[in-house]
C-alpha cells in the first residue's frame, strides 16, 4: 500500500456544543476548543474533525445548516475558526469539516426562496411534488419524524425531507445545486481546511419517479435512495474538485455494504472517497438501529469488523471508530461500567490496533458514560422525541420505561458536556450547561486521569503513539482467530517478520485462552495490557475481567 498522510493519522472528533465553553453561556464554543488545543495535541492525534459548526437553527444540532460559508454565532466567528486552523496546522494537525449536503435547514436562503413559488431561481433546488389527490406524493417515512413529505401552501406542493421536517433534501439532480456544493468545498479548501467528513453522502441521489417503498416503522423508501442511480456520477464531480487540492474525504454510509464501500474507496484514478464510515460493527447490541436493543453479541461485532478488515485490505482504506455523536457510549454498550477502566482499555486496544485510520470521539478517551435523565423533557434531540412518540404510541411504553431505554441507547448519551475536572459543571462552563452534566464527573474527568499514569486517558495516549509511524500497525495484514468464541476477540497483525497478537476478553468471568499453534507466548513481548501482571500458564492464560493483552513477536527467519 502506498504511504499517504491520512494512513498514519489518528483523528479526534469534536462536537463543539458540548466540548468547552469559554464565555459562560453554557454552550461549548470555538475559543473553548482553542483553549484545549494543547490537550488535543497531547493525545498524539494529528487530525480534528468538527461536527457541523455552521449557522443553524439547531433542529438537528448543526446537521441542519442555514449558511454553509459561515460559523454558528453560538460558537464564535470565522476569525475564531481561522485561528484554530492556523494553530492546528502549526501543531501538525489537519482539520476536517463536516459536509452536510443531502439536506439544508428550512431556514437556509435557498429554501426560503424555493418555497415562495415554483418559478424562481431556487424553485428546483429541493425535491417538490404534487400530492396524489389528498395523499402525499408517496409512502416514504423520514428517519426522524413521520412522513417524509411536508406540505407548503405557497407552492401547493410537498417537499421531501428524509430526516427532520426542518431538513429539506436538496435536489442533487439539479446541476446548479451541485455547483453550489463545489463552491462550498472550494470556500473551505481555499481557506486551508484539509478535507471533509461527508454526511449521509450515499443518500444524495434519489430513484427516478420516487416509487413507493417497502413499509417500515421509519425510513420507508430508503431502498430508493440509500445508493441511488446517480450517486457515483455526483461523487465523481465532487472528487474532481477535491483532487485539485490535497483533500481527504471520508463518507458516511448508513447501510452501505463493504462491497459498495470497496467500489467507492479502491485506490486509483476512479477513487471517490478515501474511506467509508461503516455502521455494521455498531449493531452488535441492536437490530438495524440503536433503539431496537438486543443483548450484546460478540460474534456479531467480530464478524462486522473482520469483514471490513479483510474485504477492504489491499484495495482501499478503513475508517476505525467505536464512538461518535450518534451512538451511546461504548463502555456502557460493549464493555462494563463496573470495569470502566479495564473494559475501556480493552475496547481501545481492540480497535486502535486494527487496519485503518482511527477516530476518537470527545470524552471517549476518559471513558465517559451514559446518562439517566429524570424527565423526557430533559432530552433535546429530534431523534429521541421521535422514538418517544413511537415507543409510547405503538408499544405503550410508560415514561419511566422509555427513560430506562433512552439511558441505554439514545445518542444524547454521547452529547453530555465533556468532563474536564471535578469542579462545578465538570469545568465545562461557568454558566448553566445547555445539557445535563453526567453526575459521575467527580470521578471521571480529564484532570484526575492526567495525574494517574495508569488511567484510561494515558492508555489512549500510549496506543495512539504506538500506532504512529509503526508500519506493522498501519500496514500489517489482519487475521482473526477463534471466531466461534463468544467471549474472546483474538486477532493478529502481520508484516514482514513482525507480528502482533491482540487478545481481548469481553467478559467479567475467567476465560481460558490458549495461543494459536503458530504462537509461543513465552517468546513474545507484552506491549499493552490492562493488568500489571501477565502470567502465562503453558502457552496460554486465564483472563481477568475484560483483560486485554497485546504481544509483539519478531520472527527470526
Ligand atoms: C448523520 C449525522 O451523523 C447525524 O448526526 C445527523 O442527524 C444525520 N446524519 C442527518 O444529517
Amino acid at each position: 500500500m502506498e504511504k499517504k498522510w491520512y494512513r498514519t493519522m489518528s483523528v479526534y472528533q469534536i462536537w463543539t456544543r458540548s466540548f468547552c465553553d469559554s464565555n459562560g453561556d453554557g454552550i461549548g464554543d470555538l475559543p473553548g476548543v482553542l483553549s484545549k488545543l494543547d490537550y488535543i495535541e497531547s493525545l498524539g492525534v494529528n487530525g480534528i474533525w468538527f461536527s457541523p459548526i455552521y449557522p443553524t437553527p439547531n433542529a438537528d444540532y448543526g446537521y441542519d445548516i442555514s449558511d454553509y460559508m459561515n460559523i454558528n454565532p453560538e460558537f464564535g466567528t470565522l476569525e475564531d475558526f481561522k485561528k484554530i486552523l492556523d494553530e492546528a496546522h502549526k501543531r501538525g494537525m489537519k482539520v476536517f469539516m463536516d459536509l452536510v449536503i443531502n439536506h439544508t435547514s428550512d431556514e437556509h436562503e435557498w429554501f426560503k426562496e424555493s418555497s415562495k413559488s415554483a418559478d424562481n431561481p431556487y424553485s428546483d433546488y429541493y425535491i417538490w411534488r404534487k400530492g396524489r389527490g389528498k395523499k402525499k406524493p408517496n409512502n416514504w417515512l423520514s428517519v426522524f419524524e413521520g412522513s417524509a413529505w411536508e406540505y407548503n401552501k405557497n407552492r401547493d406542493e410537498y417537499y421531501l425531507h428524509v430526516f427532520a421536517k426542518k431538513q429539506p433534501d436538496l435536489n442533487m439532480d439539479n446541476p446548479k445545486v451541485r455547483d453550489e456544493v463545489k463552491k462550498i468545498m472550494r470556500f473551505w479548501l481555499d481557506m486551508g481546511v484539509d478535507g471533509f467528513r461527508e454526511d449521509v453522502i450515499t443518500f444524495i441521489s434519489k430513484a427516478e419517479g420516487l416509487p413507493n417503498g417497502f413499509p417500515l416503522p421509519v425510513a420507508t423508501g430508503v431502498e430508493h435512495y440509500k445508493h441511488g442511480p446517480h450517486l457515483e456520477e455526483y461523487l465523481r464531480e465532487f472528487r474532481d474538485v477535491q483532487n485539485e487540492y490535497d483533500c481527504f474525504a471520508v463518507g458516511e454510509g448508513p447501510m452501505t455494504s463493504v462491497k459498495d464501500a470497496v467500489k467507492f474507496c479502491t485506490e486509483g484514478k476512479d477513487k471517490l472517497l478515501d474511506m467509508m464510515i461503516s455502521f455494521d460493527h455498531m449493531n452488535a447490541d441492536c437490530f438495524m438501529a440503536d433503539w431496537v436493543k438486543t443483548p450484546f453479541n460478540l460474534r456479531k461485532l467480530k464478524s462486522a469488523m473482520s469483514t471490513w478488515q479483510n474485504e477492504m485490505y489491499g484495495k482501499g482504506w478503513n475508517c476505525l471508530y467505536i464512538e461518535n455523536h450518534d451512538h451511546a457510549r461504548v463502555i456502557d454498550r460493549y464493555g462494563s461500567p463496573k470495569y470502566r477502566r479495564e473494559s475501556g482499555k480493552m475496547l481501545a486496544a481492540m480497535y486502535l490496533l486494527q487496519w485503518g485510520t482511527p477516530f476518537i470521539y470527545q470524552g471517549q478517551e476518559i471513558g465517559m458514560g451514559n446518562i439517566r435523565l429524570d424527565r423526557v423533557g430533559d432530552y433535546k434531540d429530534v431523534l429521541t422525541f421521535n422514538n418517544y412518540r413511537l415507543f409510547s404510541k405503538l408499544l405503550h411504553y410508560s415514561d419511566e420505561k422509555f427513560l430506562d431505554l433512552a439511558a441505554k441507547v439514545s445518542r444524547e448519551n454521547a452529547r453530555t458536556p465533556v468532563q474536564w475536572n471535578s469542579e462545578k459543571n465538570a469545568g465545562f462552563t461557568t454558566g448553566e450547561p445547555w445539557f445535563k452534566v453526567n453526575e459521575n464527573y467527580r470521578e471521571i474527568n480529564v484532570e484526575a486521569q492526567e495525574n494517574d499514569p495508569d488511567s484510561l486517558l494515558n492508555f489512549y495516549r500510549k496506543l495512539i503513539a504506538y500506532r504512529r509511524g509503526n508500519d506493522l500497525v498501519v500496514y500489517g495484514k489482519y487475521k482473526e482467530y477463534y471466531h466461534s468464541s463468544s467471549d474472546l476477540y483474538v486477532y493478529e497483525r502481520k508484516r514482514k517478520n513482525e507480528r502482533l497478537l491482540v487478545i481481548c476478553s469481553f467478559r467479567e468471568k475467567p476465560v481460558k485462552f490458549k495461543a494459536p499453534v503458530n504462537y509461543d507466548l513465552s517468546r513474545g513481548e507484552v506491549v499493552f495490557s490492562n493488568y500489571k501482571d501477565c502470567p502465562i500458564d503453558g502457552n496460554g492464560f486465564v483472563t481477568k475481567p475484560y483483560e486485554v493483552r497485546v504481544y509483539h513477536f519478531m520472527d527470526n527467519n
